[in-house]
């Protein structure tokens, strides 16, 4: 997933994603075969280390693997993917291993990911010399859980958001909504895609196409532009061809107006989606 999006590096596009868990390490074996493409002073690397590894020993050892993977000596950003479910492992020990690793020089920066902010405190908590930069969490019009309490105490603390799923899996792209089905099994049974709920998202789809016209965009970019009201939430769209990620580029440097900022927000509002 993050080849499409190094393949971009001539757009304007340089933080790539990853981790270890996709595809059980191959994602970051073909992000590796992109970054020496574009030379590693070009990308900004993030990855992860999974919530099976959280022990001191095991963050060491997977941060190890994921740099070999990728073909490294250094990340510029290394996230906990998310926080242990079960609390079998403290998190302090997951956290003192994430600052050895950036005292040794194997991380520039130290994020999480799925994080609420009792998860963001304490894990902030046992950090003593440097400060945790991100969490990336799931945010779209769609999904907007985060607004209640992580987005406003990031916003606060200074932490930016990466926003993961920004297009609502595809569907913000309004493609979904002339009968298409999404060919994989795990977004055919996301409730997002349901009939009742693409039948719901019409309205908003048909503004995000009305105010694309506006400023030559798609529903995507304008999607995309609107998560970017925030100076502090980074999209980071995923792509399957380097068109999707060309078109999602071009949700970079321009910016919707408040008018179309209180309209969407308005529609979303009267939104009732059959869901979570
Ligand atoms: N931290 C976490 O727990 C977590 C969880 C999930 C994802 N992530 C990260 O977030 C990234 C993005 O999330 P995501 O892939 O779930 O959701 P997304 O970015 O909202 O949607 C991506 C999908 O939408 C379609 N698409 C992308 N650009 C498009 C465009 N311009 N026009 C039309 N369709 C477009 C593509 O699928 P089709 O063409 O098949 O429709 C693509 O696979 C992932 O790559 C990953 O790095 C993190």
């Amino acid at each position: 997933m993050g080849l499409w999006r190094v393949r971009g590096a001539g757009l304007g596009i340089n933080l790539v994603d990853t981790a270890e868990a996709y595809g059980d390490g191959h994602s970051e074996k073909v992000m590796s075969k992109a970054i020496k493409k574009v030379g590693r002073d070009n990308v900004f690397i993030a990855t992860k280390v999974g919530g099976w590894h959280l022990r001191g020993d095991d963050v060491k050892k997977a941060c190890a693997a994921s740099l070999k993977r990728l073909g490294v000596r250094e990340v510029d950003l290394y996230q906990v993917h998310w926080p242990d479910p079960w609390s079998q492992v403290p998190l302090r020990e997951t956290m003192k291993a994430l600052e050895a690793l950036h005292r040794a020089g194997k991380i520039r920066n130290i994020g999480v990911s799925n994080f609420a902010v009792r998860d963001l405190k304490e894990a902030r908590s046992h950090l003593s010399r440097v400060d945790i930069v991100s969490n990336q969490v799931r945010y779209n019009m769609l999904q907007r859980a985060i607004e209640a309490e992580v987005l406003p105490y990031c916003k606060r603390e200074g932490i930016a958001i990466l926003a993961w799923s920004p297009i609502g899996k595809g569907i913000l792209s309004g493609k979904y909504h002339d009968g298409k089905r999404p060919k994989d099994r795990i977004r055919a049974e996301e409730d997002l895609f349901k009939p009742a709920n693409l039948r719901a998202t019409v309205p908003l789809i048909r503004e995000l196409r009305r105010i694309g016209r506006v400023h030559r965009k798609t529903p995507a970019q304008v999607a995309l532009a609107w998560l970017r009201r925030h100076p502090h939430v980074i999209p980071i769209p995923g792509a399957k061809r380097a068109s999707q990620s060309e078109e999602n580029a071009g949700a970079a440097g321009w910016s919707l107006g408040g008018s179309e900022i209180r309209t969407l927000g308005s529609i979303l509002n009267r939104l009732r989606l059959d869901t979570f």
